[in-house]
Parts: structure tokens; sequence; C-alpha cells
């Protein structure tokens, strides 16, 4: 979490750097502040300006500031050490060395007890001060802030993502990590260092992604790569085939928004790499992994976070039902911690948006040591997790801003679509006819999820009556369950609301004792072969008082009859319907949360890329 941006080169740092943060404030929004050099040319001096809440705050401070320097930093901030406050707020700066810093130091208490045995004094409740103070002392000692950083470096433990600046080289930035990314943009006669490309695509697509135990030193236009222990090393220049204007509102009042309504895009484009229009075949060419060795797969394991664990559960449904290969699907916190038995042939596969989830990194790491392969999919190319895996499948949403994650998760769908389809046929249980319709039912989704989005005044009037009710229950059956899942997630996050999402068939083991009139259960209902046993969960909750909305397929007069609203879907295949009953339940959460006046695309206590476990 914690968003880093650095530029050193002739534009106004003030200008990039914001910018940049304003791009990364999806990382944190607790507070802000950034470390820019000012004064005469012969005696630059750190000028830092902070602020406690978003970044809007920092910029009315920053908005009659001046600095005359061309080397800065700045920080957007997700608290881990210290609430949010100015105090707390980064850079951090001593003895003329200002630093930012993303992820938490775990060794803080030996290092501060340390300082303040040495007189340090330690003015914030941060851990990332503490290493400020480190390199100030050794940067007095050397001369040199890359020296220093080599040398405190075997101190650290923990995670950290780290760019740091000191007044006496101003031509100067010296970035290194562990564990949260960092990116350096190599422009003309400029260098920005971020913890994402979305702060830097703007100024140049030319990027340098640092790996764990990694140096970059940025000198005046130069950059140089060194190992942790001082090698210098050789990076590979990547160039990002995103535009600055796919990180833009294009007219939309929310990101998330916009979001929703890329996702017949997101879509298309997520399942057009592995497609074979003439044989109507699904083709992974890059996958990674060879054709032998998904042959070889005879345990699945689906790991991942939020939204994309239950991207990951519909995931379940699809491959076990097409190919018979047994699927497990764990929470990445749990399943790194649980000492999972991984047997021989197994494949785990990670969902990640980001690609930066710390709890599904861990994840990966743990499942290659024993020996499984893995498959990543994600959006974020050559993000950690993306490096990470042996073979990998994109979503190829483009860049998703809102913290609560919506075209990655439909995208993720299709893709699971495309792995099931292609599981069933290594594994003998999909024929080419099969394989075909199911072709032509994918190719013919984006217009399908155009459909949907054009109810999009229905779901908003539906969502203004949602206030009214104590708590809603989202419920679902087999692959609509997680979908349920995801609704109920969706209110939580935007809405504030109590909700919970529940298979409709476990309603008599306890949720029903909540049914009352001030209960809503919102139930997804498409016609696939749980139908008839969800309509009658549906019955059982009306009966009870429960008022009902629920998502049907076509003009369901059954559904329409015992549901207080209706919406609706277009007829599509069971392994189809998660991704069209995912737009209503989104939609819902949206209007409802920004007829609140909740801030849709930031909502309180949550960030973006969870890069701290
Ligand atoms: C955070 C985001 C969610 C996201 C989850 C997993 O909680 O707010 O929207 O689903 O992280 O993120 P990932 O990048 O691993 O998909």
């Amino acid at each position: 979490m914690c968003g880093i941006v650095g530029y050193l080169g002739a534009k106004d740092p003030k200008e990039v750097i914001v910018g940049g943060l304003k791009r990364l404030e999806y990382r944190g929004y607790d507070s802000a502040g950034v470390a820019i050099l000012d004064g005469p040319k012969s005696d630059l001096k750190i000028k830092v300006v902070r602020a406690s809440g978003k970044l809007s705050e920092l910029s009315k401070k920053l908005e009659t500031e001046k600095f005359s320097g061309h080397l800065g930093i700045g920080h957007t901030r997700w608290a881990t050490h210290g609430v949010p406050s100015e105090r707390n707020a980064h850079p951090h700066t001593v003895g003329g060395v200002s630093l930012v810093h993303n992820g938490i130091i775990e060794n803080y208490q030996e290092i501060k007890a340390e300082l303040v045995r040495a007189g340090a004094e330690i003015k914030s409740d941060t851990d990332s001060e503490l290493v400020a103070h480190l390199l100030a002392a050794k940067v007095k000692e050397t001369g040199d802030l890359f020296k220093a950083v080599e040398l405190i470096l075997p101190r650290l433990t923990g995670a950290y993502a780290i760019l740091a600046m000191w007044e006496k080289q101003p031509e100067v930035m010296v970035a290194f990590k562990n564990g949260p990314p960092l990116v350096v943009g190599v422009g003309e006669k400029e260098m920005i260092v971020a913890s994402d490309v979305q702060a830097i695509i703007s100024h140049t697509n030319k990027v340098v992604y640092l790996d764990d135990h990694e140096i970059a030193l940025v000198k005046g236009s130069e950059l140089q790569m060194f190992s942790a222990s001082g090698h210098p090393i050789k990076k590979e220049v990547t160039t990002i085939n995103w535009s600055a204007d796919q990180v833009e509102k294009a007219g939309f009042k929310h990101f998330m928004l916009k979001e929703i309504f890329e996702q017949p895009r997101a879509v298309a484009n997520a399942i057009a790499p592995h497609i074979d229009l003439e044989k109507k075949t699904v083709e992974f060419k890059d996958l990674g992994l060879t054709s032998d060795q998904l042959k070889s797969i005879e345990r699945v394991f689906i790991v991942a976070c939020g939204t994309s664990f239950y991207a990951g559960m519909a995931g379940r449904y699809m491959i076990e039902e097409l190919s018979r290969v047994a699927v497990e699907c764990d929470i990445a916190s749990e399943f790194r911690y649980r000492n999972p038995v991984i047997p021989k042939n197994s494949l785990v596969i990670t969902v990640s948006q980001s690609g930066e989830t710390a709890d599904t990194l861990a994840a990966i790491r743990l499942a290659k040591k024993s020996g499984a392969l893995t498959l990543s999919i994600c959006n974020v190319r050559a993000s950690s997790i993306d490096r990470e895996a042996h073979g990998r499948l994109y979503m190829n949403s483009g860049p998703e801003i809102g913290v609560a994650s919506t075209k990655a998760f439909v995208s993720t769908l299709a893709i699971f679509n495309l792995l099931a389809i292609k599981f069933g046929q290594i594994h003998g249980f999909v024929g080419a006819d099969v394989q075909a319709t199911a072709v032509d039912a994918l190719l013919g989704l984006p217009a399908q999820m155009e459909t949907v989005l054009s109810y999009d005044k229905f779901f908003a009037e539906s969502a203004i009556k949602l206030k009214a009710y104590r708590g809603i229950l989202f419920m679902g059956r087999g692959i609509n369950y997680p979908i349920a899942l995801e609704g109920a997630l969706k209110l939580k996050e935007l809405a504030y609301m109590h909700a919970e999402g529940y298979a409709a068939g476990e309603m008599k083991h306890g949720p029903l004792a909540l049914i009352d009139e001030r209960m809503l259960i919102l139930m997804v209902c498409p016609s696939d072969q749980n139908y008839e046993k969800t309509l009658s969960n549906l019955e059982e909750a009306r009966a009870r008082g429960g008022k009902i909305v629920s998502i049907g397929t076509g003009d369901n007069h059954e559904l329409k009859t015992v549901s207080d609203d209706y919406l609706a879907l277009p007829k599509a295949s069971w392994m189809l319907n998660p991704i069209l009953a995912a737009i209503p339940v989104q939609l819902l959460a949206y209007h409802v949360a920004d007829a609140m006046g909740h801030d849709v695309d930031q909502p309180r206590n949550l960030a973006k890329s969870v890069t701290v476990e």
C-alpha cells in the first residue's frame, strides 16, 4: 500500500510528483506529502510539505509553493505504523536525507531502541522515519547516498519499497525494495521512480522494474542498477502499451463507473488472444506451460484475495464441471499459513488484478517451493506475481483505478471459461462441437454485456430502495454463489452497509432467522440447472416477510411474481451467467453508495493494492 513518486529532470517536480500521486491514490489516501529541493543552486535545501487526509489537502497547501530545484519525492499513505496524521505523513527527513516508504519494517522496535540510545530525536510514530535516521548517519560517514543505502540494507527486515534523496547530491535518487513494487520510468533527460507505471505513463512508456534486493541509482539522466551487495546488473527496459488517456475518467462521474462500462471491452480483450476464430477453439500460445504439463495436472488450487478470490471460486465450478479435475479454492492469507497439502501434479492458479497483493505473492512462492506448477492470472504485466509464475494469462482489462475491482473480475471469469474449456478438451470431456459452441457463446458475450449495461437506469432506481433496509442478504447457488458473495462485498466496501453473501441452500441453517420485513434478499437466480431450487429458497424467504430483489433470465414471469423488484439478464449459458449477473450487483452497490455521497473510487480504510499482509 502507499504510493511513491520521485522525479529528477527539467520539468517542475511539484507538478510531476503531484500528478503521479493522483494516479497512485488508489494505493492509500490517509495523508500525503512531498520533499522537493529549493533555494539557490549552490545551496539547495529540502523543503517538505505534508498534509493529513486525501491528496487534495496537500494540493491546496502546495498551491502557493514554488520550488527552484529539479529533484523531489512524494508519497500518498495508507497507514500501517502510526495513525494517519501530518506528523506521520511521508516524506520523513533527517539531516538533509528525505525518504518515502511503502511497506513495513518488521525489526523497527530494535532499530528504534538503538537510535534512541544514541540520542536520536524521533518525531513520528512510523517505522519509516527510522530508516531516514539510519541513512542520515551513513551519508555523514560516506558522503554518498548510494553507499549509505548499501550499508543500511542488511539492517532492514520486512517489506519495503523506499525512495531516498539527499540535499547534498541534487542529481541523485536511490530506490531499493524487498516486496512492494517499484518502477523507474526512463524518459528523455528525465527519470521518474514510482510504485506503479500509472504515475509514469504520461511522461514515458519505457520502464525498468526493480526486483527484490535490487538498488536503482538515478544519477542525472542515467539509471544504474545494482544488486543489494553493490554489483552492477543489467536490466531489461520494458515498453508499456497503455496510453495516458486510458487512466482518465473519460466523462464518467467515477473511475468505477467508467470501469463497469468498460467491461464488454475488457472481456473481449481478455479472450481475443486465445481464440482461433476459424477453428472455434481455445489456443493458449504464450501460456508458458506446455500441453503435456497441463495434461499431467491432477489437482488445481485457486488462490487469491477479495474480488479476485470470488472470481476464482466461480472458476472452480467451471473447471470441475468441464474437466473433472479436482479444484480447491483458498483465500491467499489462509493458504500461505495453513501448511497446505499440495500433491504431486498440482497446478496452483493465482488471481490478482494488481499482481502485487502480498498474500497472493507469498502463496505463489509457497506453491513453487512445494514443487507445484504455477499459473498467474493478472492484469498488470511484469508485476511481482506475473514474474514469479511459471505460466501466465493476462486479464487485459487496461488500468483499473477504482479501488473496488470490477472489470478485472469479469475478465477473470472469461479467462476461467477458456481454461475450463481447455482443461476439458485435454482431459477428453469437451469435444469439438461443445468447444465451438462455448467459443461462440464467449464471442457473443460482450454484446450481451452491453445490453445489461443499457439497463443501468433501472438498476439505479432499484439501488435507491436498498438504503431503507437493515441488512441485505445476497444469495445464489452453484456458480452464482460467488456472485452473491461479490455483491455483498461490493455493498460493504462502497456503501458501508451490512450485507452478507450466502449459498441459497444454506439459508435454513441460520440466515432464515434474520429475515423480516426490514431485511432485503437479493437472489441471483438466472435460468440454469439450479434455478428451481433457488426459486424455492426465494419462496421461503418471502414467506417470512423478506423483501425480494431477484436477478433472472429474460422476461421471467414466475420470478417477477414472487419478487418486489426484478432485474433481467439476457439468456446465456450457465458459465456465462455470472459475468452478466456481476453487472447489476456492481451497479446496485455503485448507485446506492453514490446516492449516500460516499467516495466510490476511494472507500474509507481501503486500498486497491494490498502490498502488506
Ligand atoms: C483489495 C482491493 C480489491 C481486490 C483485492 C485483491 O482489497 O480493494 O478490489 O479484489 O485487493 O487484489 P488483487 O490485485 O490481488 O486482485
